[in-house]
């Protein structure tokens, strides 16, 4: 079915928080921020703004009434800078005005003197000096140590990944509004609300119940919403608070990109060992995450990038640590893989540079170590494996070795263009790290003239979550679709929610609304039962009529409710979900953290433009395991944005900050992200449909994040383009792998333009 959505999409009517109409009184809010990265405050003059026209109140840290604290997991982060500033964009001061105008007229005139204090930017240097945000930590399988004698082959190396701006076509925002008896109510683009409620109560002392949170649906997260909304829908409920009115506060594209976290820059060095016959055998990893200046979730996304360093691999003897490093940026967050991209890249760099080394393909090394099921992870979790079936599927419908071929005689036939490929297979773990956060709940009432509403714990937010939990309710109670509605994501209705986030959001309140369903169709059942003399195991409900032992009766969905209403039984019911079996014991790092793992192979290839550096993606083919898929379109949809997330992750897109923490990269103009001119020309999404019995809903598999995956293929078939143009040329692993690197490994090095099959026009 369509996302049901798509209508009010296409007409403009879908509602985003700017989109909510406006109560009477409504004020503004602005934030200023430091434009220093670190360094005390030795002073903070409002007078001058304060005195602009339309200005009602500025806040600052001192007009906190409870804990001026946002940190989630680990308490590191003021919402108002006190006496410190620790990055670029933090938040100082709260301007709050008539108009929006105003407002930012205001900000200008605040006067703010720091004295500065040193400056960090590279998380090496960080680790170096004892910067982290936790203690490191290290996975273990075998013994790397005593393994490195039985290799026949041994490579060592770095590499470098970028960060990556969310761009959420919705920036950051809220509205809170006052209700009576101290209640606030937060409309706030989160990708967790329960998150918001949580720290808005905090840092304003009060309790949870007087927070109501309120999410229709987002226009974008992909992460950066995970935790860095909360920022936002506190600063105006902090406003709401002291003024009892209405504040709203919507970041301009500058402001957003200025003031939130990104992706984290990895540095990692890895060691990687091969038996003759290409086995893996040993492999060493040490990683560097950038966390900026608070955690924020940069510990759980540097534990993912742990779970995901040997990505789809079966090694014996693996030691991989991961450091996560206090620097001056504005603190990275989640994005779309969460810390597990970083960590594949590492491996897939490795294998590559063996290849190199070894002068081979790098996908003889990937398809001889493809995990088989049984084999263990690092983490000790057995794998139940698609890896192969993935990779065999897509050579038998692609076929790799005719792509070689033809990418061969196109590089022999033309000299000014490359062709380059590239093997991703993938590996991803579905659940949250974080056992605990594994609950899904749902809400569903059926009303007397056979309506359907069902609110869950999921946000909406492009990845038409709400169209599947409407098949779910439509499913089990066997109506039309037409007759469910999918309710606001809400803290009143819904408590204690898990963001909506790691890829499990479907399976775990599909879930929880499938239970509730049952619940009530049980009871209905029963009703039926006793009304037909049957019993309930033998009354079903199809295509909106009651079946009594297979044959219709004369009651429609219609009457099977009022007749369960006016025998008073519970037309209502509130479920909750959570995976068994999960469990992870961090003291030995090892366990069950995932509910299970989804696999796939993709082909991506490149063509480059070895006078310009420029390049584009010719084709990127897949083969994806989503068990059962839910929805079709959703899920190619969600599998076709994740690759060119991922490509222009691995190639175009460049986050720059100076030494000085501050960003140069911070508007549309000078970060570049994948257009319709630099998406694939070809996307072929060929689903291996499993249907093993696993933790999701119907069958399915969880589908959003692991397809960003496939876009670290564009980095290793651009390098191989340009080895195709310039073998001898020397090529650092570092993405993203702009148009500039690319002319730079045409011709860093000495080419001898005659070795070329034809000359290069002057
Ligand atoms: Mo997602 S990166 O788990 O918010």
């Amino acid at each position: 079915m369509k996302n049901i959505d798509s209508i009010t999409h296409l007409r403009g009517e879908s509602v985003y928080l700017d989109d909510i109409p406006l109560q009477h009184g409504t004020l503004y809010a602005v934030a200023f921020d430091s434009p220093i990265a670190h360094g005390r405050i030795s002073s903070l003059k409002l007078e001058a703004a304060a005195a602009m026209p339309g200005v009602v109140r500025i806040f600052t840290a001192a007009d906190i009434p409870g804990q001026n604290q946002i940190g989630g997991i680990v308490a590191d982060e003021e919402l108002l800078a006190s006496e410190q500033v620790h990055f670029c964009g933090m938040p100082v001061a709260l301007v709050v005005a008539t108009t929006e105008e105003h407002a930012r007229q205001a900000v200008k005139k605040i006067e703010l003197q720091i004295d500065p204090l040193p400056v960090i930017t590279d998380p090496r240097e960080a680790q170096a000096k004892g910067e982290l945000i936790v203690p490191p930590r290290t996975f273990r399988i075998g013994d790397t140590a005593g393994a490195w004698p039985e290799c026949a082959h041994i490579f060592e190396g770095r590499t470098d990944t970028n960060g990556q701006e969310h761009l959420y076509i919705e920036t950051q925002g809220a509205y809170t509004l006052p209700a009576e008896n101290g209640v606030i109510r937060i409309y706030s683009s989160t990708q967790g609300p329960t998150a918001v409620q949580r720290t808005a109560a905090r840092v304003l002392g009060i309790p949870m119940h007087c927070i109501e949170v309120d999410v229709t649906r987002l226009g974008g997260g992909f992460g950066g919403k995970e935790d860095q909304a909360t920022t936002w829908a506190l600063l105006c409920a902090l406003a709401t608070y002291h003024l009892r009115k209405p504040v709203k506060y919507s970041l301009h594209r500058m402001e957003d990109m200025r003031m939130t976290g990104k992706r984290h820059p990895y540095s990692a060095d890895f060691r990687i060992g091969l038996s003759d016959d290409l086995r893996i055998i040993a492999y060493e990893a040490t990683f560097y995450q950038n966390a900026g200046a608070a955690a924020d979730l940069s510990p759980a996304v540097m534990e993912r990038t742990l779970f995901h360093c040997t990505n789809t691999y079966f090694i014996p003897h693996v030691t991989a640590t991961a450091y996560s490093c206090r620097t001056h940026l504005p603190p990275n967050t989640a994005f779309r893989g969460f810390g597990g991209p970083q960590g594949m890249f590492v491996i897939e760099a490795a294998i590559a540079k063996a290849a190199e080394e070894l002068g081979l393909h790098a996908s003889d090394i990937q398809q001889r170590n493809l995990l088989r099921t049984g084999d263990e992870f690092p983490y000790g979790q057995k794998a139940d494996s698609e890896a192969h079936e993935c990779w065999q599927k897509a050579d038998e419908l692609f076929n790799i070795g005719k792509i070689r071929q033809d990418i061969a005689a196109f590089n022999a036939a033309n000299p000014v263009y490359k062709k380059g490929m590239a093997v991703m297979p993938i590996c991803f773990g579905i659940s949250f790290t974080k056992t605990l956060m594994n609950q899904g709940r749902a809400l569903v009432h059926v009303y007397t003239d056979g309506s359907i509403a069902v609110s869950t714990g999921a946000v909406e937010m492009g990845q038409g979550v709400n169209t599947k939990m409407l098949q779910v309710a439509s499913t089990v109670f066997s109506v039309n679709p037409g007759r469910v509605r999918i309710n606001s994501t809400n803290t009143y209705r819904i408590a204690n929610t898990s963001p909506s986030a790691a890829s499990a959001t479907a399976d775990l309140n599909g879930r929880a609304t499938e239970m509730a369903c049952q619940a009530i169709l049980q009871r209905m059942k029963t009703v039926a039962a006793n009304a037909m003399q049957a019993t309930a195991d033998n009354i079903a409900i199809s295509d909106e009529w009651v079946h009594v032992n297979g044959q219709r009766s004369d009651w429609d969905w219609n009457r099977l409710v009022a007749e369960t209403y006016s025998r008073r039984v519970s037309l209502s019911e509130h479920a909750h979900y959570t995976p068994a079996s999960l469990h992870y014991d961090a003291s030995k790092e090892k366990g069950h953290p995932f509910a299970y793992h989804v696999y796939g192979t993709s082909i991506t290839i490149v063509t480059i433009d070895c006078l310009r550096g420029t390049y584009g993606t010719d084709a990127v083919k897949v083969v994806h395991d989503a068990g059962k898929s839910m929805n079709l379109p959703v899920d190619i949809g969600q599998c076709e944005g994740g690759i060119v997330q991922g490509i222009g992750w691995m190639t175009m897109e460049e986050v720059v900050y100076d030494k000085e923490g501050r960003l140069r990269s911070n508007a549309l103009s000078t970060y570049k992200v994948p257009d319709i001119y630099s998406v694939p020309k070809e996307i072929d999404i060929h689903f291996l449909e499993t249907t093993k019995d696993n933790a999701a809903v119907f069958r399915s598999k969880a589908v959003g994040e692991p397809p960003l995956m496939y876009g670290i293929g564009a980095y290793f078939a651009l390098r191989n383009a340009i080895k195709a143009f310039n073998p001898s040329g020397h090529l650092a692993w570092d993405a993203p792998m702009t148009p500039e690197k690319v002319l730079l490994g045409l011709y860093g090095q000495p080419v001898n333009v005659s070795d070329q099959p034809d000359n290069i026009p002057a």
